[in-house]
């Protein structure tokens, strides 16, 4: 389906990938794994006929559907959601062809020619439209949108009113819609929760077209696919690997073991020979001396190259200053979107030093809360009210705040700056950023051109710099492979001041413990408990937004436990 020769990409100063040659059959299901900047979302551009290696050659037969990292959807806004289906499967066109056809049939004279010839193409277009499921098309479109966590989208709602999340899932939806011969994903569960992403690994492990995926989420990961291909980001070389995820681990383990006793083999037999070389170089015998030389050379470059162990970011924390004891107070906060009620009377207190998860499946007003909180978004009712000194520092998931024509280095200037004195130099402000891996020429890169992963560091990084000491993050393991996750989770875990967060990875909220929960929609707001988290799997919202009680939900007990 795909066949890959020799394909070299270079950007900047580094060689991203160095003669890479692979294939994917019809019907296979490959992830494609690497850490944050190998190079992975490079190569589906590559694939998809939007970015020129620098040498090699792809050849594709059949039809691909991408979605790439950071999709931009593009229907028109008038459009309702089950034209946009439509329209990727062609049938709005031929459906608009009926019509038209239909109508110049009423139009022509009984029994003419012309007459015969409308109802020609009239049947054809008829077969074409049901050749392409066109019966179908309704019921299919509503169990994708049901799947991917859009349960209660009518159909008919136009595009244009759509949330951003929304206008992601749908593009999702519509891309799985075009059923084609190859899938090509490029971090698809960022912008779905446990319950849709689990739904999404399930539907592509039961497609009969091929799939390539890249994922850090790599327990889904396992579900989905039993190839995996992967980018070394020191070589640019590519290993691949049979079987699941969890398998590459134990296999990449099982090669790594065996290289290291090659090598170890390899370096005794290469001592001995040095000391025979050695002895004859002091004798009289140069020339046997020399041979033993090359013996030594062939002897090293027959050896397996050896795994690049990466080293994830280390990232540092700056100690946030010190805020009152209450950081964050909610009152009553109401929130509608049209007839839809998104946050019922929402009331809690947040205080310094304490972790908040917001819990709640997609679409419970997680991201609306935190829009209403940074005053982005106005509540229809209700009051938030702020402690002294707070700095608030915004995690969003688009990243919207980042200037893409900017360095690393400016954007990182342009926080430290905006405290007022600034506190850190330009030395200081370097060091800082190579702790989040940006080190050398890679400060002078420019943001639109950073992967996924970088760009999410440079976001995280730039909170600290910013001295807030009110994270609100969203969704910030979003891209993250998973040395990263790690190092965020400890710097979280460090931080000084107060956060609140939302994050659809059991593993690491369960590591990062935080003390309180709220929970939507239900606008509870109580302790946190690892077993909240399967409130956003099961606990999907019924129609009709259930409404919250007026008053405020018991005070929270403020002492102990700090
Ligand atoms: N114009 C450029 N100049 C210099 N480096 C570039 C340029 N464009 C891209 N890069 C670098 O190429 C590398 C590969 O980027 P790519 O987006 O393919 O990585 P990725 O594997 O998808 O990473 P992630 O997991 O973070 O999404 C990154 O380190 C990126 O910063
Ligand atoms: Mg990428």
């Amino acid at each position: 389906m795909v066949t890959v020769e020799n394909v070299r990409l270079v950007l900047g100063d580094r060689t991203i990938l160095s003669d890479i040659s692979f294939r994917l059959a019809d019907g296979e299901k490959t992830g494609l794994v690497g850490v944050n900047g190998a190079g992975k979302s490079s190569l589906l551009k590559i694939l998809a006929g939007q970015t020129l290696p620098d040498g090699g050659t792809v050849t594709v037969k059949g039809n691909i559907g991408y979605l790439p990292q950071e999709p931009s959807v593009a229907f028109r806004s008038d459009q309702t959601t089950l034209q946009c289906f439509l329209e990727a499967r062609g049938l709005l066109a031929l459906t608009d062809e009926l019509d038209r056809t239909a109508l110049a049939m009423g139009k022509s004279h009984p029994g003419s020619p012309e007459q015969r010839k409308l109802l020609e193409s009239y049947g054809a277009a008829q077969h074409e439209w049901e050749r392409r499921g066109g019966y179908e098309a309704e019921s299919e479109s509503r169990r994708l949108l049901d799947g991917l966590g859009l349960a209660r989208l009518p159909l008919t709602q136009p595009f244009g009113k759509l949330s951003g999340g929304q206008k992601t899932r749908l593009a999702l939806a519509t891309l799985l819609f075009t059923r084609p011969d190859l899938l090509m994903l490029d971090e698809p569960t960022n912008h779905l929760d446990r319950a849709a992403a689990g739904w999404l690994m399930d539907y592509l492990a039961a497609f009969t077209g091929a799939v390539l995926l890249i994922s850090h989420d790599l327990i889904l990961l396992d579900r989905a696919i039993n190839r995996v291909l992967r980018i070394d980001e020191t070589t640019g070389t590519m290993d691949i690997y049979k079987g699941n995820y969890t398998r590459y681990i134990r296999q990449r383990e099982e090669r790594r073991i065996l290289a290291e006793k090659q090598a170890l083999l390899a370096g005794r037999e290469m001592a001995r020979l040095q000391v025979t070389a050695d002895r004859f170089r002091a004798g009289t015998r140069a020339s046997q001396a020399h041979a033993i030389d090359s013996r030594i050379e062939r002897l090293h470059a027959g050896l397996p190259t050896q795994q690049t162990v990466s080293k994830g970011p280390k990232m540092k924390t700056i100690d946030a200053p010190p805020t009152t004891r209450i950081v964050l107070e909610a009152t009553d906060i109401w929130k509608a979107y049209d007839q839809n009620i998104v946050l019922a009377g929402v009331s809690f207190a947040h205080e310094r030093g304490q972790k908040l998860a917001l819990i709640g499946p997609n679409g419970a007003g997680k991201t609306t809360l935190l829009r209403i909180i940074t005053n982005q978004l106005a509540a229809d009712d209700g009051q938030i009210r702020l402690g002294q000194n707070v700095r608030i520092g915004y995690y969003a998931q688009e990243h919207e705040s980042l200037d893409p024509n900017a360095s690393v280095l400016e954007e990182a200037q342009r926080s430290v700056i905006s405290t007022q004195p600034p506190f850190l130099g330009d030395a200081q402000v370097r060091s800082f950023l190579g702790t989040f891996l940006f080190t050398g020429a890679k400060v002078y890169q420019q943001v639109s051109t950073l992967s996924g992963g970088e760009r999410t560091r440079l976001a995280i990084a730039k909170l600290f710099l910013e001295k807030s000491n009110l994270l609100l993050l969203d969704e910030p393991t979003n891209n993250l492979d998973p040395a990263s996750q790690e190092s965020l989770l400890s710097a979280l875990k460090r931080f000084s001041g107060s956060l609140v967060i939302v994050c659809h990875l059991p593993s690491f909220m369960e590591r990062l413990a935080p003390e309180r929960a709220l929970i939507l929609p239900s606008g509870e707001f109580t302790y946190f408990d690892p077993s909240q988290l399967a409130l956003e799997v099961i606990k999907r919202r019924g129609p009709g937004a259930r409404k919250a009680s007026a008053t405020l939900p018991p005070p929270p007990v403020l002492t102990g436990r700090r």
